[in-house]
C-alpha cells in the first residue's frame, strides 16, 4: 500500500492507472470495520482501491468537534492496508485548504431536515470536499455508508446534478453485535451511555415492526420511537423523524420508500442512526 500526501502524486498515480478502474472511499480517519466494509466491496468491483483521509475542517460547525475528531493515523494505516487498500491518500490541511476556499458548494436540497436542520452548512463542506475529491483521484465507483443516509442521498444528488463520472454505492450499516451502529465517535461514551447506546438501533427496529404491522401514519411511529429513546437513555434527542427516501420529503402516509433517522446527544457524542424501509416494512439494506 502506498501512502501519498500530495495531490500531484495522487493525480500521477491516477493518471497512470490509465484503463484499470479506480475505486474510492472517502473518509475522515479512525476507521473501524464500517470503513473496511466499504473497502472490501470496492476491492470486488474495481482493480485498485483508493481511501483518503482528512478531517474536513469545512463540514464542522464551529461549536462542533472539529479538534477533538478522532484521530490515528498510523492504526488506520494498518487497518487499510490489512484490507487491501491500493493508496491512502492522507493530504495535510494546506495542501487541501492552501488558501481560505473562495468557492464552495451550497447543496440546497435535502438538507432542511435531520442532520442538515442541525448542522447548517455541514453537507455544503461535505460537497465542496467531496467536488475536490472526486476531481484529484477520479473514481469510477464511490463507496458510502447507509449509516449517513442522508449524506449518501446528498451525495447521489451531487454526483448526478454536476455529472461527476462516478458511480456511487451505498452499503449497509454495520453494527456491534447488539445492534449499535459502528462510528468513530463510540468511543466517546461513557460506559453508562454505551449500554443505552443499543436503544438507538432497537427503536428502529421497533418502528420497522410498526410497519410491518401496517401502521401507516408517521406520527405514530415517530412518538413510539421518540418515547422509547427518552425512556431507556439519557441522552438528549436531536432529532426522530420519518420522511420520504431518498427525496427526504414530509409524508402524511407511508406509500413510498421511508427512512426513520434519529440522532441522540450523549455527554461528548452525538449519535446517528436509520433504518431504509419499503412501504410494506421491508428493509433496503443497500443502494
Ligand atoms: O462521511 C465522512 O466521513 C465525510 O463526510 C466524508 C464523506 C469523508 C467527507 O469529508
Amino acid at each position: 500500500m502506498k501512502i501519498i500526501r500530495t495531490i500531484n502524486e495522487m493525480k500521477q498515480i491516477v493518471n497512470e492507472a490509465n484503463n484499470k478502474t479506480i475505486g474510492f472511499v472517502p473518509t475522515m480517519g479512525f476507521l473501524h470495520e464500517g470503513h473496511l466494509s466499504l473497502v472490501k466491496e470496492a476491492k470486488k468491483e474495481n482493480d485498485f482501491v483508493v481511501t483518503s483521509i482528512f478531517v474536513n475542517p469545512l463540514q464542522f460547525g464551529p461549536n462542533e468537534d472539529f479538534d477533538e475528531y478522532p484521530r490515528d493515523e498510523e492504526q488506520d494505516a494498518n487497518h487499510a492496508k490489512q484490507a487491501g487498500v491500493d493508496v491512502l491518500f492522507i493530504p495535510a490541511m494546506e495542501e487541501m485548504y492552501p488558501k481560505k476556499m473562495g468557492i464552495k458548494i451550497i447543496v440546497e436540497e435535502g438538507t432542511d431536515v435531520l442532520c442538515g436542520r442541525s448542522r447548517p452548512g455541514h453537507f455544503d463542506g461535505v460537497g465542496t470536499v467531496l467536488t475536490k475529491l472526486f476531481h484529484i483521484v477520479q473514481p469510477n465507483n464511490t463507496y458510502f455508508g447507509l449509516k449517513d443516509a442522508q449524506q449518501y442521498a446528498v451525495v447521489h444528488h451531487l454526483i448526478e446534478q454536476l455529472n461527476f463520472p462516478v458511480k456511487i454505492n451505498g452499503l449497509p450499516t454495520v453494527r456491534e453485535q447488539d445492534g449499535l451502529a459502528k462510528s468513530s465517535r463510540n468511543v466517546y461514551l461513557s460506559d453508562i451511555e454505551r449500554q443505552e447506546a443499543i436503544f438507538l438501533y432497537e427503536s428502529l427496529q421497533y418502528a420497522q415492526k410498526r410497519v410491518v404491522d401496517g401502521i401507516e401514519n408517521p406520527d405514530i411511529i415517530i412518538k413510539e420511537v421518540t418515547n422509547m429513546l427518552q425512556e431507556k437513555t439519557s441522552g438528549k434527542i436531536d432529532y426522530v423523524e420519518l420522511l420520504s427516501y431518498p427525496a427526504l420529503q414530509q409524508i402524511s402516509t407511508i406509500t413510498e420508500p421511508i427512512i426513520i433517522a434519529i440522532a441522540v446527544q450523549f455527554t461528548q457524542a452525538r449519535l446517528i442512526d436509520n433504518i431504509l424501509l419499503q412501504p410494506n416494512g421491508t428493509k433496503i439494506d443497500r443502494l
